[in-house]
């Protein structure tokens, strides 16, 4: 198979011996279906590997897309059918009507698979169409999976698409997924209150079994009578018997640590705190320079002079999370004071400057962000007054460490951020002092932890920053 279609349909079939490893974990969770289906079955090696370990299935049903895949998953599922009815089919999971299908199937039902993991950006990039209808993606996500906002997986649709099905049955849906999408899939179910009676994460080496490096697990979910505190138990690896993590649903929300939310959650705020992040520009290149003197050097090594009026120092994710914050080689051309400031004033007041950004004005226009779109040439978005606060308190979203860092000004400017870090201004030094330590105190950084997922591409965002009460985590640091 071409390694373009091997993207567009997720198509890494699962390794017999993982397959075999999936199947005692849910014996051992003592599931004993009537029915078991798996709808991207591929060549077949994790449903023959059900059929094995579940005598108590009397039917068998399968679909994949890949015709030559169907007729091997026939042949394999062969010596299957003097003790069960197994049927493959070659289907597209997108044009098929699931609730038909497994309405002909007996309860106990296990769905078990391994969907394609491939995401809409991907998808975009090798110009694949292996995506459900708009319309129905719409109904399932919202307009950002359509805008191309929101990194959608194909397993996701999918698989939300099975739990709307399965969760008014007696049922198990066993997938192989990336734990972000476990987590996602997990969150919509609970918010809108599907019957899941418990929900297990094991994780797996995905590097290992699929040569992919991607934090994956095997999602267990079991419906019925929902619990009545949404909890997902996460095991280290598929042999486990005690959990690392619990992960849940409280107040509306994921939570990553339900019992360190537990201890916690009087410090979540009423109205989310405005985390602000840094100047977002899409053109390092251009943008970010090294600056000697009055001299400073851009990513392709051009030198140039320009006035001061719009250089200002900066600090990358990577120097604040490393705490070399108190002074950078690094400077950001920042064009703008507010979003929608207009950039041709540069031309009056300083020259070199607007000729720099007219030497380069092409790449600019170039900016694929739909952000730039109908805005003053050179746009940034990031800014307001609190970019140029002389005082900030700030964190990297980028690394898995959650430590704050006092930020002053240097070559007395102020230093900004890059779009990856989140920060708050702060009048004065007293008060930057103040919320750092309130911040990297053990009520914050527990509360905290009691939202972030470090296995997450960006593990700290605004939003759960935004739900510590500052107050209320000033008066707990003090006690
Ligand atoms: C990750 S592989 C897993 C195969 C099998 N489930 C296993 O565990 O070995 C994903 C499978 O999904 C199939 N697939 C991709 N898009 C599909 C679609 N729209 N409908 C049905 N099957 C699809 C691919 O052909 C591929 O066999």
């Amino acid at each position: 198979m071409a390694a373009h279609s091997r993207i567009e349909f997720g198509d890494f079939q699962t390794p017999d011996a993982l397959a075999r490893d999936v199947c005692r974990t849910l014996r051992r969770l003592r599931i004993k279906p009537a029915a078991i289906v798996e709808p991207t079955c591929g060549i077949g090696n994790l449903i023959a590997a059900a059929l094995d370990a579940f005598p108590s299935a009397s039917v068998g049903s399968a679909a994949d897309l890949n015709a030559e895949y169907v007729a091997t998953a026939r042949q394999r599922l062969e010596p299957h059918t003097a003790t069960a009815r197994i049927d493959v089919t070659q289907a597209d999971f997108f044009q098929t009507d699931w609730n038909r299908w497994l309405a002909n199937l007996p309860d106990p039902l296990l769905v078990l698979g391994n969907p394609p993991w491939v995401n809409n950006s991907q998808l975009g990039t090798i110009g694949g169409g292996n995506l459900p209808h708009k319309e129905n993606v719409a109904r399932v996500r919202g307009i950002e999976a359509l805008t191309g906002k929101s990194n959608f997986d194909v397993s996701e649709w999918m698989l939300n698409a099975l739990i709307d099905i399965v969760s008014e049955r007696h049922a198990t849906l066993a997938m192989l997924c990336k734990t972000a999408v476990a987590r996602k899939v997990l969150t919509r179910a609970w918010s809108e209150k599907r019957r899941v009676k418990s929900a297990q994460m094991y994780l797996i080496d995905a590097a290992k079994s699929f040569g992919a490096a991607v934090d994956a697990c095997l999602l267990v979910c079991r419906f019925g009578t929902a619990a009545a505190v949404p909890r997902c138990d996460v095991f280290a690896n598929l042999t486990a018997r005690d959990t690392c993590q619990e992960f849940g649903f409280r107040d509306g929300r994921l939570i990553a640590d339900t019992r360190l939310y537990a201890k916690w959650h009087h410090l979540r705020a009423a109205v989310p705190v405005r985390w602000r992040s840094g100047i977002k520009h899409d053109c390092a290149k251009v943008m970010e320079l090294r600056r000697q003197g009055n001299r400073f050097t851009n990513g392709w090594g051009e030198v140039v002079e320009l006035e001061e009026d719009f250089v200002f120092p900066m600090l990358k994710s990577s120097q604040l999370a490393a705490g070399k914050t108190t002074g950078t080689d690094r400077w950001m051309l920042v064009t703008q004071r507010r979003v929608g400031d207009d950039t041709g004033a540069i031309r009056q007041r300083a020259p070199r400057t607007w000729r720099y950004l007219q030497m380069h004005a092409e790449r600019l226009d170039r900016r694929a962000s739909s952000i730039y779109r109908k805005r003053p040439r050179f746009s940034i978005f990031g800014i307001g007054e609190y970019a140029f606060a002389p005082w900030k308190v700030a964190v990297s979203g980028l690394y898995k460490k959650l430590v704050f860092r006092k930020l002053g000004p240097f070559a007395e400017k102020p230093m900004v951020l890059d779009d990856t870090a989140y920060f708050i201004a702060c009048p004065d030094e007293f008060e930057a002092d103040r919320v750092t330590a309130m911040l990297n105190a053990g009520p914050s950084h527990e509360f905290l932890s009691s939202l972030l997922f470090w296995d997450a591409k960006r593990p700290i965002t605004a939003d759960a920053l935004g739900m510590l009460d500052l107050a209320q985590a000033s008066l707990a640091s003090a006690d």
